[in-house]
């Protein structure tokens, strides 16, 4: 067998990822109760096209398939999410069997395929019930998710040793709160900080759970949504920007999990919206976590503005860069930069990179999907992942967004990010030229070229 030019260490884990709101659909089959989710996409004009999850990928209906495309990739590792309204239909209460059953039978399928589960409690799709109840900005859900950490890890501990409880926790705080372009769609600052707060709390709560129903030796974390800041321009307002920016995109998280405090600077730019801390919450939120989740896409340049009163910087794109199709700058070296800034600063026991990858308009042509630009983004990406594990980063794995071109949120079913297309008519599956690339780098453990 050939060998990669650049190799990664023996027993480097190579993944993809998904979501469930994105790739599931059956979103009213097995019990599964309503999210917020269902409402923000049922809701005209909030999402691109009028798209919503209730079909999707129907992966519900397909994992036999989707496995053996997994197989096809060389997946050592698949990431997903458990759709909290599948067990928890109402929030509360017993958790639903149809639920955990459709879970436990996916977890043996997997195990059975070789491939291991990656699982995330928390990847934004609110039980509506919850919601109607105050959602994030009330602290009782905080308990109401240890409760659903605690059904899962009960009944999943046998077959799934590696637990990340939320998944970027400042996209949906912000997004979904502040910007109102995810669900529940407000603009209220008070609330988002309450939800970034109780996000964290809950973060706690589900570890301790699920620590209380696993082995010793079985890895819990949570995934953040990182990016290297930098100024725009030269003037020092746009590097006060850059610092406040920097601040409240990756500090807001890793201080409270890494430092058990939230950045002064932050505290003073949320004004009156102060975070609803009690006592002892801090030293929770900071219990050791045994690893740290990074999702990359992009870097953030930005600029001193006014008229953004929270952060007073605005992002732009660096003109002249490539971009991909959400207008994203590609710039691989940010992957890199986040690494060593996270092992540097804040030293986490392991890394994984849990989201990585890029949207094209791919075109589906004689049965084929030509997508270079998604190949050279993988691959620069790769060698920046690389370059960091050599400089010391402790970097374990590698998860590519995303398995399947899926639901992309607020773009609907506009933006594919998947190594694998799906026509959505068909529901037919055909792996793209950038998926049999990676199914090399799966097998070669590495990278050519
Ligand atoms: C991340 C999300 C993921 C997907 C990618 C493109 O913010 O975690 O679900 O939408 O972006």
């Amino acid at each position: 067998m050939p060998s990669a030019d650049a190799t990664f260490p023996a027993g480097f884990v190579w993944g993809a990822a998904t979501a469930a709101y994105q790739i599931e659909g059956a979103h009213n089959e097995g019990g599964r109760g309503p999210s917020i989710w269902d409402t923000f996409s049922h809701t005209p004009g909030k999402v691109a096209n009028g798209d919503t999850g209730d079909v999707a990928c129907d992966h519900y209906h397909r994992v036999p398939e989707d496995i053996a495309l997994m197989r096809e990739l060389g997946l050592g590792a698949y990431r997903f999410s458990i759709a909290w309204p599948r067990i928890f239909p109402s929030g509360s209460g017993r958790p639903n069997p149809a639920g955990i059953d459709f879970y436990k039978r996916l977890v043996e399928a997997l195990r059975t395929a070789g491939i291991e589960p990656y699982v995330t409690l928390f990847h934004w799709d609110l039980p509506q019930m919850l919601q109607d109840a105050g959602g994030w900005t009330n602290r009782d859900t905080v308990g109401r998710f240890g409760e659903y950490a605690r059904a899962v890890a009960a009944a999943l501990s046998d077959d799934v040793h590696h637990w990340t409880t939320h998944n970027e926790p400042w996209v949906f705080s912000v997004l979904g709160n502040l910007m109102g372009l995810h669900a529940p769609g407000k603009h209220d600052l008070a609330a988002t900080v309450q939800t970034a707060h109780h996000l964290l709390l809950s973060h706690a709560e589900a570890m301790e759970a699920i620590r209380a129903e696993t082995a010793t030796g079985d890895q819990v974390g949570i995934t953040l949504n990182l990016a290297p800041v930098e100024p725009a321009g030269d003037s020092n307002a746009d590097a006060e920007a850059a610092d406040r920016m920097d601040t409240f995109l990756n500090r807001w998280f890793l201080d409270p999990l890494f430092r058990g405090s939230y950045p002064d600077t932050l505290l003073r730019m949320l004004g009156d919206a102060a975070p609803p801390v009690q006592t002892n919450d801090m030293a929770r939120i900071a219990a050791p976590i045994d690893f740290l989740g990074v999702n990359y896409y992009f870097r953030s340049v930005v600029r001193h503005d006014p008229s953004v009163p929270t952060t007073q910087a605005t992002m732009v794109t660096p003109p002249g860069r490539p971009t991909t199709a959400m207008g994203w700058e590609v710039y691989p070296e940010g992957l890199y930069q986040v690494l060593m800034r996270v092992h540097q600063d804040y030293a986490p026991a392991m890394l994984y990179v849990t989201e990585n990858g890029a949207a094209f308009d791919d075109r589906l042509i004689d049965g084929r999907v030509v997508d270079p630009e998604r190949q050279a983004y993988l691959h620069d990406h790769l060698l920046q992942a690389l370059r960091a594990i050599e400089a010391g980063a402790p970097l374990r794995g590698y998860f590519a967004w995303s398995l399947l071109d899926n639901f992309e949120w607020s773009f609907g079913y506009s933006k594919r990010f998947g190594l694998i297309h799906v026509d959505y008519a068909t529901q037919e599956r055909t792996i793209k030229e950038s998926g049999r690339w990676y199914a090399g780098v799966t097998r070669e453990n590495g990278v050519r070229g």
